[in-house]
């Protein structure tokens, strides 16, 4: 599958791995990945070739995730700060991203045979609206999968995602009392809807910043940042992010926890009228992807 690599490992590899897996292993992975066009200048290659090679190097790493039982994996490709790049980067990249989608959607009955449920976090409206069709078709089609979870953030910023949320709530939650705008509804209202929080970060490229990713979600997350280029990332980086975390885990424990528990406390504390309004809102957002996805065969 081009999304998910089978990789090859060598005995110490599989051995580490064995290692590995004998803490605890984070759930959800949320993924940086910085330093494609610093890696192509490293080895002396175009710009777009070094994206090419970070799709590449997330097929390997989702390979590496796979074997190491992590569920959900949160890679952010694209932000909404990204279209100030040039125009050539900008088109190239969504290039990129249309080829891969199309060969995603031709590779369904693998999908489905993992059990890959791939979901877009991010304002698909500001996308070129045949990926945007890509994007919807992807969604639909994987929804009832439940082994891997591969989101990707796309045209996505946190501050936009939370803006969104509350957009969301003054236009649609018009039966909403003050009472019932509570932390775990605006969780709902974000893009992240149903997800849970990241355990492990990994930013490569020795930036140590989260550029407005997953801002509302992070609070209790093991942060790492490896200084080496996307690209360049090999599988002991993973495995020693994974360590950190193990290593991180018995003092954040606690902390977590009590996150989780005020979190399904809310949920079970929703008022009627909050749950009606997240009903319609999820109904909404479906509607709109299959208008999208299916705006698609219009010109087949
Ligand atoms: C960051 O490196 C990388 C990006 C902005 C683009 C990442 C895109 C891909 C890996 C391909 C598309 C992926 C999917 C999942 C469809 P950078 O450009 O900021 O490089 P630099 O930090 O060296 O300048
Ligand atoms: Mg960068």
């Amino acid at each position: 599958m081009t999304l998910i690599r089978e990789n090859e490992y060598k005995w110490y590899e599989k051995l580490a791995f064995n290692v590995i897996k004998c803490g605890p292993i984070p759930r959800h992975i949320a993924i940086i990945m910085d330093g494609n066009r610093r890696f192509a200048k490293t080895e002396n290659i175009e710009k777009i070739e070094g994206h090419s090679r970070g799709f590449d190097k997330l097929s390997e790493c989702l390979g590496w995730c796979l074997e190491l039982g992590v569920k959900e994996v949160t890679a952010f490709a694209f932000s909404i700060e990204n279209f100030k790049r040039s125009p050539e980067e900008v088109s190239a990249l969504m290039d990129i991203t249309k080829v891969k989608f199309q060969k995603l959607l031709e590779e369904k009955e693998r999908l489905h045979e993992n059990g890959v449920r791939i979901r877009i976090l991010g304002n698909l409206a500001l996308l070129p609206e045949e990926l945007q069709q890509l994007m919807s078709e992807a969604m639909l089609m994987t929804e009832q999968n439940n082994n891997l979870f591969l989101n990707i953030a796309f045209a996505y910023t946190s501050r936009e995602e939370i803006t969104n949320a509350i957009q969301t709530i003054c236009q649609e939650g018009g039966n909403l009392e003050e009472e019932d705008i509570t932390e775990e509804l605006v969780a709902q209202c974000l893009y992240t809807k149903d997800i849970k929080n990241p355990d492990l970060l990994i930013r490569t490229s020795g930036e140590s910043r989260l550029s407005d990713f997953l801002m509302w979600q992070l609070s209790s997350t093991v942060l790492y940042f490896p200084k080496t280029f996307w690209p360049a990332i090999t599988i002991w980086h993973l495995l020693y992010g994974i360590f950190c975390y193990q290593r991180s885990l018995l003092s954040i424990s606690g902390y977590k926890t009590a996150i989780e528990q005020s979190s399904v406390k809310s949920q079970s504390g929703m008022s009627d009228r909050a749950k009606i309004f997240l009903h319609n809102v999820d109904m909404k957002r479906r509607d709109r992807l299959v208008r999208l996805s299916s705006a698609k065969h219009k010109g087949d």
